[in-house]
């Protein structure tokens, strides 16, 4: 017998359906209630809506749990590699040894970007933001391929625009950096792995090839793997609210990207490191900056602190904290903002303003100190995060896309602007 929740309203009472879900969690149906109340539910920020079901990520923020398809995230960490989790994530198994590998060449043959997308880069200035570069290149990436319709069926389409996108983002990334510091436009190398390629065309020059260090592409497959998702964050629920209106794929990861950029959500790995510099050239020891997160007058938070869901440790932080020691013991890097991130986290971790309010570290506090030792800059954090999600962006675009009987998103809302009013001519305005 299926669960219903009773709602008591104006003396009249009506049951609304209840929703199981694979680990138990529970949400009341409330598709019904407008046509049978006259009623909407109001949920500032959606704290306690649940947009759709989805059957790609669980994560459980009491427990600090994360799994991809029901795997793990601390297995996957371990054991798989970005464009396997990208598989995972995308089409919903773990590939076969013959599917990863015709997946990864796939991937490799669409690396290049049409050679008239290189001018682009020439009309952005210098310190054009590469977040900015990111949604504008993957914007134009649909006018590059916008006669293809109709020559493939829907889903083709959809797929080769999936290998597209994962196969030119780390060049169109790689390309904004290079533009950036005035440097050649590097190609990518097709014999290369998916991280030393983006590695390679980062760093590489024409006059000095770059030998990628076996531990930097294995940290950055890790940090792309433990990024790849995160069901309903603000951009992925951008991506499916773009798909809704059938616009293309490439439209909606570029709203993803510009959603991700915000300090709240993906630009606050960029802010963590912002932070933690001018804690160490402004001085004051860690106590003063807790104590100004605590203030609200002192409009200033703990970057890469706090989580909508995690009320626990998010489970990503744990595993990048480690990443980070081994790193930087392995390249042997003494980076004092890595000092100063512990003895942060340390502080905060004990006061009772955080621990009441359940903040603790998230996937953003330590992964821009493992970019940092990458030298990898500062502005292009977000970017390397874009990197990561974009799996993510693109299954739950295709979840959406092939959901049966699937609906434009239109949330509702509670007017409270001015009641009806007259039109006042200019002349007796005021
Ligand atoms: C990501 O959703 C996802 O899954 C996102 C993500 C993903 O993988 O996609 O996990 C990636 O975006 C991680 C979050 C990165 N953002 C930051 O690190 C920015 C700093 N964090 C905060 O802005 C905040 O914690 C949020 C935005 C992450 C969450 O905000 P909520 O859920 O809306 O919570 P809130 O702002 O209402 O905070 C509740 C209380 C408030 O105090 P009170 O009003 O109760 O007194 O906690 C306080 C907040 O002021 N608070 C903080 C704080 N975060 C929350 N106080 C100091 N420092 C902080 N970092």
């Amino acid at each position: 017998m299926s669960e219903k929740a009773e709602l008591k309203l104006e003396g009249q009472s009506i049951e609304l359906p209840v929703v199981v879900g694979t680990e138990n969690e529970k949400g009341i149906d409330v598709s019904s209630l407008r046509a049978k109340t006259g009623y909407i539910t109001l949920d500032n920020g959606y704290m306690n809506t649940g947009a759709c079901s989805s059957a790609i990520t669980f994560i459980d923020g009491e427990q600090g749990i994360l799994r991809y398809r029901g795997i793990p995230i601390e297995t996957l960490a371990e054991h798989s590699s970005f464009l396997e989790t990208a598989h995972l994530l995308i089409e919903g198994k773990l590939p076969t040894a013959q599917e990863l590998d015709l997946f990864t060449n796939r991937v490799r043959r669409h690396t290049m970007i049409h050679e008239d997308i290189k001018r682009f880069y020439d009309g952005f200035p210098r310190d054009a933001h590469p977040m900015a570069i990111l949604a504008s290149v993957v914007s134009s990436l649909s006018t590059f391929y916008q006669h293809e319709e109709g020559v493939r069926s829907e889903k083709e389409q959809f797929d080769l625009n999936t290998v597209r996108l994962l196969a030119k983002l780390p060049t169109i990334a790689a390309f904004a950096y290079k533009k950036s510091i005035g440097q050649p436009l590097m190609y990518p190398q097709n014999s290369m792995s998916y991280c030393e390629n983006f590695l390679h065309m980062m760093f590489s020059t024409p006059a000095e090839h770059y030998e990628v260090d076996p531990v930097m592409a294995e940290t950055l497959n890790l940090l792309l793997i433990l990024h790849a998702d995160h069901e309903q964050n603000c951009s992925t629920s951008t991506v499916r609210m773009v798909s809704s209106s059938k616009a293309n794929l490439f439209a909606a990861i570029t709203a993803g990207i510009c959603a991700l950029w915000g300090p709240r959500h993906g630009g606050a790995n960029e802010e963590v490191i912002d932070m933690l510099e001018q804690m160490r050239t402004e001085g004051g020891g860690v106590k003063k900056y807790v104590d100004m997160a605590k203030d609200k007058n002192a409009k200033f938070k703990l970057m890469g602190f706090g989580h909508r869901v995690y009320k626990n440790f998010d489970p990503r932080a744990k595993i990048i904290k480690a990443a980070c020691d081994k790193l930087l013991t392995k390249m042997k890097i003494n980076d004092p903002l890595l000092d100063l991130a512990k003895e942060l986290e340390e502080a905060a971790l004990k006061d009772p303003y955080f621990i009441e309010r359940k903040l603790y570290p998230n996937v953003d506090f330590y992964s821009g100190i493992i970019y940092k030792a990458m030298k990898i800059p500062t502005r292009a954090f977000t970017v390397m995060f874009a990197l990561g999600r974009l799996p993510g962006w693109i299954a739950h675009a295709r979840e959406f896309n092939e959901e049966p009987g699937n609906k434009i998103n239109r949330p509702r809302q509670v007017y409270i602007g001015a009641p009806k009013s007259d039109y006042t001519p200019i002349e007796k305005r005021s």
